[in-house]
Order: C-alpha cells, then sequence, then structure tokens
C-alpha cells in the first residue's frame, strides 16, 4: 500500500505522522520505504540524525521531491510491501504528484481554526486527482490534540462535515514526538509502552482499515 501524508499547511505533524508510522510497519515487519517528497527535506534530516545515533536503519528514506515522483514510485512499491510518502507544504503541483502516486491519502489538521479554513485546498486536490483515481481514499487525522480543552472539543464537529471523513482515531500533543524529531529516533523505540506509541499503534491500525 502506498499512504501518503499530505496538506498544503506546514507543521501540522506529516513528517513526524509518516516517520511514525513507516517506523511501526516495520517493527510489524513490513518491508517499509519512506519517500521524502518536501524539497525542506525533513525526512532526510531525521535519517542523517539517526546515522549519527548508530540505531539500526529501520526502513528505506529516498529523496524523491520533484513533479514527476509518482513515475518512480511504482518500481519502488514493488520491492516493498508498503510505501509512505511524506507530503510537501505549500507547493500544490508537488502534492498533486504526491496524490497521483497514492492508494491512501492521509491529512493531518491540528485542532484550531486556521486548518479548519485552510483545509479546502486540499480537499479540492484530492477530489481533482479522484476523477481518473477514483480509488484513492482520503481520510483526516487529528494530531497534537491536547484533551479537554474547548479547541479540542471544537474540533469534533464542524471540521468534518465534508466529503473526506475522518479516522476515528487521533493522535495527542507528546514532547516525546517533537524530540523525536531532532533526534532521529522513533517514540516507540524510546518508551515502546508508552502513550505516543500508542497513539501510532491505533493510527496505523485505523489506516490499514481505510476501504476505497
Ligand atoms: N503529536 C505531536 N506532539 C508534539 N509535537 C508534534 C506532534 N506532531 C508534530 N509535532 C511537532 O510539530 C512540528 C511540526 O511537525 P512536522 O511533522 O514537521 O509537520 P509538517 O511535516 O506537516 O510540516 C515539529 O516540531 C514536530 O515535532
Ligand atoms: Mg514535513
Amino acid at each position: 500500500m502506498i499512504i501518503a501524508f499530505a496538506s498544503q499547511r506546514g507543521g501540522v505533524g506529516k513528517t513526524t505522522l509518516a516517520l511514525h508510522v513507516a517506523g511501526e510497519l516495520a517493527r510489524r515487519g513490513k518491508r517499509v520505504a519512506l519517500i521524502d517528497a518536501d524539497p525542506q527535506e525533513s525526512a532526510l534530516g531525521w535519517a542523517l540524525a539517526r546515522a549519527w545515533s548508530e540505531r539500526p536503519r529501520r526502513f528505506a528514506i529516498i529523496g524523491l521531491a520533484y513533479e514527476t515522483l509518482y513515475r518512480e514510485v511504482p518500481d519502488i512499491a514493488r520491492a516493498n510491501d508498503h510505501v509512505i510518502i511524506d507530503g510537501p507544504p505549500r507547493t500544490a503541483r508537488l502534492t498533486h504528484a504526491v496524490l497521483v502516486a497514492a492508494d491512501r491519502v492521509v491529512i493531518p489538521v491540528q485542532p484550531g481554526p486556521f486548518d479548519i479554513w485552510t483545509r479546502h485546498e486540499i480537499v479540492d486536490l484530492v477530489k481533482q486527482v479522484q476523477v481518473f483515481k477514483p480509488r484513492l481514499t482520503a481520510a483526516f487525522v487529528t494530531n497534537r490534540v491536547i484533551p479537554g480543552t474547548i479547541i479540542a472539543r471544537a474540533m469534533a464537529k464542524p471540521l468534518f462535515r465534508s466529503e473526506i471523513g475522518r479516522l476515528p482515531v487521533e493522535v495527542r500533543q507528546r514532547v516525546l514526538f517533537a524530540e523525536c524529531l531532532s533526534r532521529g529516533l522513533l517514540a516507540g523505540e524510546l518508551e515502546p509502552q508508552g502513550r505516543a506509541a500508542g497513539d501510532i499503534r491505533r493510527l496505523v491500525s485505523a489506516i490499514g482499515r481505510l476501504r476505497p
């Protein structure tokens, strides 16, 4: 399966979730490649930090931040059980190429009005690609939830009156995720029984249940 994390909004958690989902699938014994489709190369930066940390490599990370990346993905997919694509912010053409390459698209959104307003851009892009690729399935996932806040409760309603559904799981705001990104680590390695790792296991299972 080719799973893309996409949103033209930066800082919503595409890279964090892409790396952790790749890591969790690898932990489950799958052969995984992660494509860094962001010219800012944050996932490649994570791989570099990881190499310095001397932790074992768990999945391949390939930099492919160009508009014809969808032509390369089928070969990479044949060599792996799963391909994860970490999408770019802003650039619509690159995001379009990511959607063309993917089977499933997960759109992270953070609690707050800004994400609610800007979601239309990515929804429109998904709909455009679905015209010629009807089996492309997309879902929102709420990331960085702080339970009990008014803003978290507000998320429960208006955001998801949209053609695109929401995964029945959420990823909470956890310091461990932020630490992992800069240090080349995965939450499940530092705290295998921790809550961050639990969020990711549930996210991976929910993505697995997404159907076209
Ligand atoms: N669930 C989370 N809990 C805490 N920090 C998070 C979480 N998700 C993302 N972050 C932090 O938010 C910032 C942006 O996340 P990132 O994955 O780089 O987003 P994007 O790839 O969409 O730009 C990073 O500093 C990251 O560590
Ligand atoms: Mg990113």
